[in-house]
């Protein structure tokens, strides 16, 4: 099997990367935070101290970073010791243009692919993601498959597209059900009949993610996910959206707290 590079062990990447390990994968992990590495290492992975430590035996390299400004700072640091041949993956959710530019910034010889998720910690946990993957999976596809389903979009940067849209879609239909709770807060109707209203109303799925347990998606990563979109088209309710989240008082919860938090702000 080959060696595998795994650098950002946040919430999402540290599930994926025990995914690696427990699938009896050859494991260099990398973070910049280190301890986030500590429970990795007593399942085995070997920790590196830099991204250039990280990738330079790697046949396989995969990048879980917040944004676009992080992938850069990685990819810059481990560019230069890549090895020959060696598969870049990139599941962060940065949209098609940072993702084009980080790849075009690799040396002759290293290809990228960009396979950004749908799907929450639970899933990352389980393997179950919906990887939306730019470029040809095949090279990679096993190492991907340990992760979850694969979307092929197209070529490079397109998984990377179609991530920003579909989130941008998820997310404004969450801040939708909230705004539909804080009105039914002022008619005086009761909670439970609203939820079951709007779950079995043509917004079920957003009103099931508004709701979900055990999802770990902070409301600043969603902030950051509107942001790619207004910042690609004339998007007005995405940027009202976006002046919404940004506003809110804890920007660490889920995304599903946007009901909790916009049923009690008053504007
Ligand atoms: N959480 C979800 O439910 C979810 C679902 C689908 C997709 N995503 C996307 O997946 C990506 C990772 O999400 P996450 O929930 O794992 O985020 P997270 O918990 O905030 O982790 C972010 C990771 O990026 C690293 N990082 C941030 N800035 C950096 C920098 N300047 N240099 C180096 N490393 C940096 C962090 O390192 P430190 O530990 O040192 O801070 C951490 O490893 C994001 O693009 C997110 O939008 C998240």
């Amino acid at each position: 099997m080959e060696k595998i590079a795994f650098l950002g062990l946040g919430s999402m990447g540290r599930p994926m990367a025990h995914r690696l390990l427990a699938a009896g994968h050859e494991l260099t992990v990398w973070n910049r935070t280190a301890a986030k590495a500590d429970l990795l290492a007593q399942d085995g992975a070997k920790v590196a101290s830099t991204p250039a430590e990280a990738v330079r035996d790697a046949d396989v390299v995969v990048t879980m970073l917040a944004d676009p400004e992080a992938v850069h700072a990685v990819v810059d640091a481990m560019a230069p010791a890549l090895k020959p041949g060696a598969h870049l993956i990139d599941m962060s959710s940065i949209g098609p243009q940072a993702f084009a530019e980080v790849a075009a910034k690799l040396p002759a010889g290293i290809t990228a692919i960009d396979a950004p998720v749908l799907g929450s910690v639970d899933r990352a946990a389980a393997g179950e993601l919906v990887l939306f993957v730019g470029g040809d999976p095949t090279p990679v596809q096993a190492v991907l498959e340990r992760f979850g389903r694969i979307t092929r979009c197209g070529g490079p940067s397109t998984g990377s597209a179609l991530k920003i849209v579909a989130i941008t879609a998820v997310i404004v239909g969450v801040t939708a059900v909230a705004e539909a709770v804080k009105l039914a807060d002022t008619y005086g109707l009761p909670e439970d009949l609203v939820r079951a209203a709007l779950g079995n109303s043509p917004v079920g799925g957003v009103t099931a993610r508004a709701f979900a347990e055990g999802v770990h998606y902070p409301i600043r990563l969603a902030a950051k996910d509107v942001a790619l979109a207004t910042g690609s088209a004339e998007l007005p309710l995405a940027r009202t959206v976006h002046e919404q989240l940004t506003r809110l008082a804890d920007s660490e919860q889920d995304l599903g707290k946007v009901v909790a938090q916009l049923r009690h702000t008053a504007v």
